[in-house]
């Protein structure tokens, strides 16, 4: 093991970065991720990073699937007697192109598995001990003939085997599968390897989609990278740019399809760049493109789930006196009452309301966004969604108690008020040692 003053990071930096992982590596365990790549990753110099950070992945406890293409290696035999022939971005497999198939799949499949296996105790493997189970998991039929094209021996998913794959990832295999599949004739066809990543998550129910892209993926016009989107919005970018290049195209495609057969949250992460996959899974913010089906932040009533995650925002704050302590308990009590952000599994923004419907008042509490997140409106929403609740529930008044952010009420439409406009139970808890000043707002 390296001292820390060998490694390249700054040692306080590396420990805050692997303490902010931590709970992404809690809620990846035991999780199934399907990871996808072309064959062009596996011809680059810096495949065997990959290959680690698949280790890496493995040992912390992820069921991994990894799905590989052989596209660049079908053409690479087919270049001396016959030019590869597409039609739609599908190969027109025929006798000669399938024996390539055969070969290609063969050897990529040795490779990615002999990479797996290395263990030498001086490199990133030592100790990785990973067990590689590949098979006949997938069945296939004939795409057979599309607007006259005979595509021979290019097929598509029929069925995957997805009992047989967890069998094998509950033994702690990672199951490598190749775009290859069989019909129960016996007949080999060679397949897309989006169609079958996204086939065996969707088959197996899987947590996370990940395509390793040739690029990242960005906005045509502003070649600004694309953070996230839905699925609505996919279809809305498909439809305005209809000419994008396949390399972008077709896995928004996937990603669309995984999402509308029940996979939460498909990644298109570039693999190009040095540790992209660990960036996108185990960072605040991820570095590829995140798509879901709903919107990747979801404001929404707290559960007794978010209880650890509301403490995490609020506790630093209680700690510099910005808001009122409050225990676990009472928190748990009044969990009705509060109202939060949701970002990827995080909980980055809450506010409680907390209503006295027989006087018809409310007190706003507990609002506060993550430091990383701020000026963005989402403390706004907050406010809305509470203020649109005590409406709902017939409030006439809704009043804050605040020592630091008067302001940020007063310019939202909230009036100075003192203690004896407040109703009798508030005052009976009002601190004057807090000294706060009361504010007030008429619920129209
Ligand atoms: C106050 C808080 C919730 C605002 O969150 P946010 O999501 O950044 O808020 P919004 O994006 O809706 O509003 C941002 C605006 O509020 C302003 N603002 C932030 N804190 C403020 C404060 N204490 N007083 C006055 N204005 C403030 C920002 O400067 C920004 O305005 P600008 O862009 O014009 O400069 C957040 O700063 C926070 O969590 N603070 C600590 C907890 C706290 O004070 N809670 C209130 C307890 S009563």
């Amino acid at each position: 093991m390296n001292h820390p003053t060998q490694t390249m990071t700054p040692p306080n930096e590396f420990v805050n970065w692997f303490r902010s992982s931590s709970p992404y590596i809690h809620a990846h365990r035991n999780k199934t991720f399907v990871i996808s790549f072309g064959g062009e990753a596996v011809l680059a110099a810096d495949f065997e990073h990959h290959v680690h950070d698949f280790a890496l992945l493995n040992s912390l406890g992820i069921r991994l699937v990894l799905v590989h293409g052989i596209r660049p290696q079908i053409d690479q035999r087919l270049h001396n007697s016959a030019p590869p022939r597409f039609h739609n971005h599908l190969r027109i497999t025929d006798d000669l192109a399938l024996q390539a198939v055969k070969e290609a799949a063969g050897l990529v499949r040795v490779e990615i598995e002999a990479l797996l296996s290395l263990g030498l105790a001086n490199s990133p493997m030592a100790g990785a001990k990973i067990k590689v189970a590949s098979g006949n998991f997938v069945t296939a039929k004939p795409l057979g003939v599309i607007d006259g094209i005979d595509y021979c021996h290019t097929g598509e998913v029929r069925r995957i085997d997805s009992e047989a794959i967890h069998q094998q990832l509950d033994q702690d295999n990672v199951v490598l599968i190749s775009p290859i599949g069989y019909s129960p004739s016996g007949e080999i066809f060679n397949l897309s390897a989006e169609q079958v990543a996204t086939a065996v998550a969707i088959a197996l129910k899987a947590e996370k989609l990940v395509l390793l892209t040739e690029q990242s993926c960005c906005h045509p016009d502003s070649g600004k990278p694309i953070q996230q989107m839905t699925t609505a919005e996919i279809s809305a970018f498909l439809d305005k740019h209809p000419n994008l290049h396949e390399t972008m195209s077709q896995p928004l495609k996937a990603a669309i399809h995984a999402c509308n057969s029940g996979i939460a949250r498909v990644h298109l992460i570039d693999r190009t760049q040095n540790g992209a996959l660990l960036l996108e899974l185990f960072t605040r913010d991820g570095i590829g493109t995140l798509i879901s089906s709903n919107p990747f932040e979801d404001l929404r009533p707290a559960s007794l789930h978010d209880i650890g995650g509301i403490l995490e925002l609020i506790k630093p704050l209680e700690q510099q006196g910005v808001l009122a302590k409050r225990s676990r308990e009472k928190i748990e009590m009044e969990i009705a009452d509060y109202f939060i952000i949701e970002r990827d599994g995080l909980i980055i923004g809450c506010i409680a309301l907390h209503a006295d419907l027989q006087r018809h008042f409310g007190v706003i509490a507990c609002l506060a966004v993550h430091p990383d997140y701020r000026r963005s409106a989402r403390a706004n929403r907050l406010l809305d969604y509470a203020s649109r609740k005590a409406k709902q529930l017939n409030l006439k008044k809704i009043f804050v108690l605040s020592t630091q952010t008067v302001h940020w009420f007063i310019e939202r439409g909230f009036l100075s008020s003192d203690i004896t406009n407040l109703p009798e139970p508030l005052k009976a808890l009002y601190n004057p040692q807090r000294n706060s000043k009361i504010l007030c707002k008429d619920i129209e």
